[in-house]
């Protein structure tokens, strides 16, 4: 017979979520606990707003998730306004302290990325510069939160073969100040601040046959070989899954990239999973335009879930409603391409990620 005494079964019934509109009985099983079947996780970008402790959207990114990622809250421009300028971290501390209240793990995005940089950043150049001001934020940021943060993108989109560079790296800043050698140099600045945290490059446009995405990501393992050879801490590699139904998948391109990365030892994670959808699609109806986001969807994660070395899924928030594609443009403003609706209702991408994640017979080893 099984006992629980009364510490164990308060400890059972912390992760379930608060009573709402559902009971928790009726809810169906989260996402974060169906990944977990196969020792990986299911999360979300969330902001301090979502998870602030009241409303309809921490009850869901409670239920459904068991890692949280700050959407726009750790990169350096949204802790530094102004170079120079002392971080502010209200927003940042907000989030790590409603994760540890509700047992999620957290993923910090992002310490080095050439967007959302704080204002006069833009102009640094020299190895001075790196200096003075990216190695202290790198390791500030890192060292606050050695013990919160169990995976970060230390490195988010470094690589643009548009940018016309013949190692294919992005012109940014960061490439400025140290030339190629930025790359390792903020993963060694990260590893010595939170030497338990696994440390990832992540990067965009890596799933379609285009020859634009090919060029991506030769330009993404060309790096990649170059930092394990040179026994960089790096860990793992995390691909956003900015999809878009308007290009063509070819499962065995892809297969053939994530073989290469478990080649090199990675881990790999698939971050910021949202579908873009094609410019006509308002002619469809909402039903047969969620139907293709899932299938969309579901391609890529049936493929990488057969996949070892995928450490979990984290969607670009969880509701339609909150989607940062909606805001990009008016011609998305009415963007369908997560797994919960405006009315935060799942759609049938939730059901996709489910049956994949409660499928899975190739497990992530933890
Ligand atoms: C987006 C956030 O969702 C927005 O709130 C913010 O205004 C801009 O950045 N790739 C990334 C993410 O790595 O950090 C971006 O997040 C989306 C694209």
């Amino acid at each position: 017979m099984l006992l629980l005494d009364r510490r164990s079964l308060l400890t059972a019934c912390a992760g379930l979520p608060l009573a709402g509109p559902l009971s928790a009985a009726a809810r169906p099983v989260g996402l974060g606990e169906l990944a977990a079947r196969s020792g990986r996780y299911f999360g979300s970008a969330v902001t301090h707003l979502d998870v602030a402790d009241a409303g309809d959207h921490v009850r869901l990114f409670d239920a459904e998730c068991s890692v949280w990622v700050p959407a726009w809250e750790m990169k350096w421009g949204a802790l530094v306004a102004k170079l120079g300028a002392a971080p502010d971290y209200r927003a940042t501390d907000a989030i790590v302290a409603a994760a540890a209240r509700r047992g999620k793990r957290l993923r910090g995005h992002t310490l080095v990325w050439h967007e959302h940089l704080p204002a006069g950043a833009e102009g640094l150049s020299s190895q001075a510069d790196w200096q003075r001001f990216v190695a202290p934020h790198i390791a500030a940021v890192t060292g606050r939160y050695r013990d919160a943060i169990f995976e970060w993108d230390v490195v988010n989109e470094a690589i643009e073969p548009y940018d016309g560079a013949a190692n294919l790296m992005r012109r940014t800043p960061f490439y400025a100040m140290l030339g190629l050698d930025y790359v390792a140099e903020a993963f060694r600045l990260a590893a010595d601040a939170a030497p338990a945290a696994r440390l990832y490059l992540n990067d965009d446009h890596l799933y379609y046959a285009e020859d634009w995405q090919e060029r991506r990501r030769t330009g993404v393992l060309r790096l990649l070989e170059r930092l394990v050879g040179a026994g960089v801490p790096v860990h793992g590699f995390g691909m956003q899954g900015h999809l878009d139904t308007r290009l063509r998948f070819d499962e065995g391109i892809f297969r053939r990239f994530l073989a290469r990365l478990e080649d090199l030892g990675l881990t790999i994670a698939i971050t910021e999973l949202d579908v873009t959808e094609a410019p006509d699609a308002g002619g469809r109806s909402v039903a047969a335009r969620r139907r293709r986001a899932a299938a969309e969807a579901g391609k890529i994660v049936s493929v990488a879930l057969d996949s070892p070395a995928l450490t979990g899924v984290v969607t670009w928030g969880l509701s339609d409603a909150d989607s940062w594609l909606r805001r990009r443009s008016p011609d998305m403003a009415d963007n369908q391409g997560l797994p919960f609706d405006d009315a935060y209702r799942p759609t049938p991408m939730r059901d996709t990620l489910a049956s994949l994640f409660a499928s899975s017979r190739t497990p992530h080893p933890t």
